[in-house]
């Protein structure tokens, strides 16, 4: 392993130490279950306003869940990357996917328990802490794997490993998605970091759509990455805006006018999806 892939995994595993207590575990049990109440309710059409509405997930929920994604969920077994607090993990859960919710934290075994407990998803919901190369998962088993603002903590060529090895254990109809800070105008990322300072570490390394498209294509035949989230950046100077899921959707839906150029630039987030696996 290389020394730069060592400090990378070192610096994750020391910036993720979540508690793993119940009251600490509270808030992300409180999103779930509002999630289960949205989904007992099929009668409501603000599925786009609800997805919008989930911070602190940073448009991941939005980019992830859409329809087609949801209704493929039951049955489907999931590998959930860098699941952090393993939200999205017992949210697919709940859509009766197999899931296995891996994290390079150290907490994600006990995270996944106590959700899996609390919600009754023990058959359903398993986490797993460390580096998901060493964790000896077969070949050709999942449906897909989803990874929620994961891969731009890693630097590039553990990335390129993690992403050779997602080809390795994804069914040749699987897939993977991906939501991703879109960073395509160098300028307006540095106003960005000088107006909201990054409270996480995160290594040098380029974050553009170019970037994850070329990346892909070496281990996936197809590529499709959609920017998202240019108007909708703007809900943030509004008091009240990041929690107002239907001001959120209704600029998502908004900005999709807007002259591709420029909605791509300012884009704040890519939804990443690698299909069609290129064995090795
Ligand atoms: C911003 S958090 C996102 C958590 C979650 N996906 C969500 O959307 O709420 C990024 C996560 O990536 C994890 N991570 C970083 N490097 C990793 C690695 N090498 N393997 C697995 N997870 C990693 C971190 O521990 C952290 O929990």
């Amino acid at each position: 392993m290389s020394d730069r892939v060592d400090a990378n995994i070192e610096t994750n595993v020391s910036a993720h130490a979540y508690r793993t207590d119940a009251a600490a575990l509270a808030p992300t049990l409180r999103r779930v279950r509002a999630w289960r109440d949205r989904m007992s309710q099929p009668e409501r059409d603000d599925w786009a306003a609800f997805l919008a509405a989930q911070v602190p997930s940073n448009r991941v929920a939005y980019g992830i869940f859409d329809e087609a994604f949801r209704e493929a969920l039951p049955g489907a077994r999931v590998l959930d990357f860098g699941a952090g607090r393993c939200a999205l993990a017992a949210i697919m859960a709940m859509h009766d996917a197999r899931v296995l919710a891996v994290d390079i934290s150290e907490s994600t075994e006990a995270i996944a328990a106590h959700l899996a407990g609390e919600l009754g998803l023990e058959d359903r919901l398993e986490g797993r802490s460390g580096d998901v190369r060493h964790l000896d998962l077969e070949a050709e088993t999942f449906d897909f794997v989803i990874g929620g603002n994961v891969l731009h903590h890693l630097v590039q060529e553990l990335e390129a490993e993690i992403l050779e090895l997602f080809a390795r254990i994804l069914k040749p109809t699987g897939r993977c998605r991906f939501v991703e800070p879109c960073e395509n105008w160098a300028l307006l990322d540095a106003l960005k970091d000088r107006c909201f300072p990054e409270k996480e570490p995160h290594p040098e390394r380029p974050n553009d759509t170019d970037h994850y498209r070329s990346v892909g294509e070496r281990y996936f035949r197809s590529v499709s990455i959609e920017p998202y989230g240019s108007l909708e950046r703007l809900a943030r100077l509004v008091p009240g805006g990041p929690a107002n899921g239907p001001l959120r959707a209704r600029l998502l839906e908004a900005e999709r006018v807007l002259p591709r150029a420029i909605h791509h630039r300012l884009a704040g987030s890519q939804r990443i999806e690698y299909r069609d696996p290129r064995r090795s």
